[in-house]
């Protein structure tokens, strides 16, 4: 099997990858993601990882600075490698976006502001999600399309790339963005390091009626793995925030913030007629969303036009941003949902209550032999297997890692299985809920496969434990 750019996975990919190697550091050459996966089934076989997918952080030693020899090559390998990621000429999956239903199954419009659940508690009750699970289906599904569109409008902007690092834009595939909203701005970053002037689209802001939403991506580019593995919690920017955070996802925080979104808020919000804000975002974005919020709701609550405006986070698969003093202040101010399925990797690094700091890694990280504190914020509503409207059974095969199928592994739990999850709530059968072959097997099940499913040749994948 071949390992591509899964953009929006590769991370977690990547860690795995150089874990079940185990080379010696230091590497001359990176070997490229192809080869490595390849390796790696050939020490491997068809065996799965010693721990479960739900206890990551244990299972690879991340948290344990005694262990940081070993463990540090794994990450440096990490980082390394995935700066292949980024391939040119990788496919523009525009293509596959479908429209966002509006209205919920007993046909009430959709989004709604979610219930106010301050102070966050660590979980809150699994009912919320048939609540208020329309709402959190529309910013999921409409999120994900801006995710499917970012690669195809990728543009030299300033036409200064000397690398050929860039996926191929396709400007004449559009986002589609849903019927009756305004897009008051869409805010590009620059891949900034291998790809000089080359931007991509990393939010949005939406507009109808009173309703203000703002979407935020996944990891996509070169600079966004780079922002993901600047992990140390050195302050950076202007944003008030409390507690120590995420270096990298704090730097962008700031940029959305000074490049768009307070404007967006002062003139919508404070000076105009919007009485409830949204953010959303995935992976990354997820992380990024956490301090958005936090800002936004601390930006509204100190202008007495808006002190009572309440702003919702959905965050879909979030990576840990901040220490404890960070979750127990954002914990008390946003009213926020945390989404993760239960064997997704993203949503447990960096790791908590430490997450080890190494030497000799691409991203320099301040404090090289220690550990940063994450503690994970409130508000989390689990996605359990057994919630699959499909395929609950395969769904729960997941809890097991095997080297071999790690690209498919990442597809389905980091990003099908929020699409599948959501799509119970409204009608849409477009669910990416398909892992297994319907009709050769008796997983039965309704709607769409989920990338790279089901599988053609071998065994069916994930494997009956
Ligand atoms: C991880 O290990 C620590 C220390 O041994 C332990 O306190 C914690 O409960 C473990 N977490 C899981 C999810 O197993
Ligand atoms: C990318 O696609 C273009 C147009 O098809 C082609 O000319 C170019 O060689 C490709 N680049 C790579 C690195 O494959
Ligand atoms: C849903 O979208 C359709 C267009 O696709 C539109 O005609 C309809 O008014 C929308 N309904 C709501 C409740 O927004
Ligand atoms: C429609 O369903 C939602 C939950 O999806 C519920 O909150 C709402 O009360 C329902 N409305 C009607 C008219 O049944
Ligand atoms: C950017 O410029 C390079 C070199 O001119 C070109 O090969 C590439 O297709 C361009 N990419 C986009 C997305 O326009
Ligand atoms: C862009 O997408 C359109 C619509 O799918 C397609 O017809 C066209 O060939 C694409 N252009 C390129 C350069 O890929
Ligand atoms: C970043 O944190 C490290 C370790 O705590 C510290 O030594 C260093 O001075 C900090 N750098 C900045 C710029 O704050
Ligand atoms: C970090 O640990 C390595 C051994 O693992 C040691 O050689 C090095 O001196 C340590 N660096 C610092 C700054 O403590
Ligand atoms: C799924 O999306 C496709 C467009 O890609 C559309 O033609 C089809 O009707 C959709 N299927 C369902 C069940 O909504
Ligand atoms: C399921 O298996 C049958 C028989 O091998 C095959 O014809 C069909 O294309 C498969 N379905 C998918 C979605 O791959």
């Amino acid at each position: 099997m071949r390992v591509r750019a899964a953009g929006l996975g590769g991370l977690l990919l990547s860690v795995l990858l150089v874990q079940a190697l185990a080379l010696p550091w230091p590497y001359n050459n990176v070997p490229s993601i192809d080869s490595l996966e390849g390796d790696m089934c050939n020490i491997y076989g068809e065996a799965a990882l010693p721990f479960a997918a739900n206890n990551f952080c244990n299972g690879t030693g991340f948290t344990t600075p005694g262990l940081l020899g070993y463990r540090c090559d794994v990450l440096a390998l990490a980082e390394h490698t995935f700066q292949s990621f980024s391939k040119p000429n990788a496919t523009c999956p525009a293509a596959k976006q479908t429209r966002a239903a509006n209205v919920s199954l007993n046909g009430t419009a959709i989004p709604w502001p979610l219930s106010d659940q301050r102070p966050l508690p660590a979980n809150l009750p699994a009912s919320l999600l048939a609540a208020e699970g329309p709402s959190m289906y529309w910013h999921w599904k409409n999120l994900y399309n801006f995710e499917l569109w970012a690669p195809c409008a990728a543009t030299n902007a300033s036409k200064t790339q000397t690398s050929g690092w860039v996926r191929m834009g396709n400007s004449s595939l559009e986002w589609l963005r849903p019927v009756g909203w305004r897009v008051l701005s869409t805010l590009w970053v620059k891949d900034g390091l291998a790809q000089a002037g080359v931007t991509w689209p990393f939010a949005t802001v939406l507009l109808k009626g009173k309703q203000l939403v703002i979407l935020i991506r996944g990891t996509e580019t070169y600079a966004d793995w780079l922002t993901d593995f600047t992990y140390n919690e050195n302050k950076t920017g202007t944003l008030s925030l409390p507690g120590a955070t995420h270096q990298g996802f704090t730097a962008l925080a700031n940029t959305l913030w000074s490049i768009g979104l307070r404007a967006a808020l002062f003139t919508n919000v404070v000076e105009g007629s919007v009485t409830s804000v949204s953010v959303a975002g995935h992976s990354l974005g997820a992380g990024v969303s956490q301090l958005v919020a936090y800002a936004a709701q601390d930006y509204l609550r100190h202008r007495s036009r808006s002190a009572n405006v309440k702003v919702d986070a959905y965050l879909f698969a979030p990576p840990n941003a901040g220490d404890a003093t960070w979750a127990a202040g954002f914990n008390k101010l946003v009213n926020a949902r945390r989404f993760p399925f239960i064997y997704d990797i993203i949503p447990q690094v960096p790791c908590t209550p430490t997450m080890a700091a190494c030497k000799n890694t691409v991203v320099p990280n301040p404090n090289p032999n220690g550990t940063w504190p994450y503690t994970t914020v409130g508000g989390t509503l689990q996605l359990l297997p057994a919630g699959m409207p499909s395929q609950a059974a395969q769904w729960g095969m997941l809890s097991k890692m095997y080297p071999c199928q790690l690209e498919r592994f990442v597809l389905a739990t980091h990003i099908c299985s929020y699409n599948c999850y959501f799509s119970q709530y409204v009608s849409d059968k477009n669910n990416t809920c398909l892992l297994w072959n319907t009709t050769t097997t008796s997983a039965g099940g309704v709607g769409t496969y989920c990338s790279q499913y089901p599988v053609t040749s071998g065994p069916q994948y994930p494997f009956t434990p």
